[in-house]
């Protein structure tokens, strides 16, 4: 591996964590205003548009990283070795899940971004609770968002419990055993959250 493509990678691994992940979480938490209600919901978005450079925020802090870390990923995931079918131990599962994800995520995040912030869906910039409900009330749209919201989340927790041995957090079995199962539970925990405010959108 030339020291370009060294550099390259530690940088694919950080825009996972920082500063996607982050996004991802507080996107998470902002749809989970829903199951408070739509007044908290629409109080949390309204909240988000009052942010200064709320366009250079997201230009620099989601869009460029987000087109790096996928561009990046999807070259990564073409010239990565899938040994699942001759090594078929949970790490290879999860490795291999991994990339999957990283295919789902990037057509969700398209579709997603392209529907709802760029108003495919002929609803305008959507960012109330009426009109994402009018749009999460076609059971199709709500399923692919169902799928590609777990599948995103996957991607997210399987890939910070990875991040944390390629940065050397995590060096031993026990350490790695660990952050596994903190991992999991974060995994769980997200997709409550998600899927019980995408629950509430379609009523
Ligand atoms: C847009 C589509 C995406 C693609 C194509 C993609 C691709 C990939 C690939 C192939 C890997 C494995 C790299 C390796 O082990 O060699 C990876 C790792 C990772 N991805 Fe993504 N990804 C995408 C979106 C996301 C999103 C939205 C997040 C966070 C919310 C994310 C977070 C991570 C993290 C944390 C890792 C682990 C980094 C590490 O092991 O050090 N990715 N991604």
């Amino acid at each position: 591996m030339s020291q370009t493509d060294f550099y390259l990678r530690r940088l694919h691994s950080l825009t996972g964590i920082v500063p996607i992940g982050f996004f991802l979480l507080e996107h998470i938490f902002t749809i989970s205003r829903a199951l408070a209600g739509p007044k908290e919901f629409d109080a949390a978005t309204a909240f988000i548009q009052t942010l200064p450079m709320k366009a250079a925020m997201e230009i620099g802090f989601i869009a460029l990283p987000l087109l790096f870390h996928g561009i990046y990923g999807l070259y990564a995931a073409f010239i990565a070795k899938n040994n699942v079918l001759t090594y078929s131990y949970f790490r290879n599962w999860t490795f291999y899940a991994q990339r999957i994800t990283a295919y789902i995520a990037f057509a969700f995040i398209i579709w997603h971004v392209w529907l709802l912030r760029f108003g495919g869906s002929g609803l305008g910039q959507v960012t109330t609770f009426k009109a994402v409900s009018q749009v999460m009330a076609d059971p199709i749209v709500l399923a692919l968002h169902a799928i590609g919201l777990v599948a995103t989340i996957f991607h997210f927790t399987n890939g910070l419990w990875t991040f944390l041995i390629t940065w050397g957090v995590t060096v031993g079995p026990r350490s790695q055993q660990m952050s596994q199962y903190a991992c999991w539970g974060l995994f769980a925990l997200l997709n409550i959250a998600g899927l019980a405010a995408l629950m509430r959108f379609a009523g």
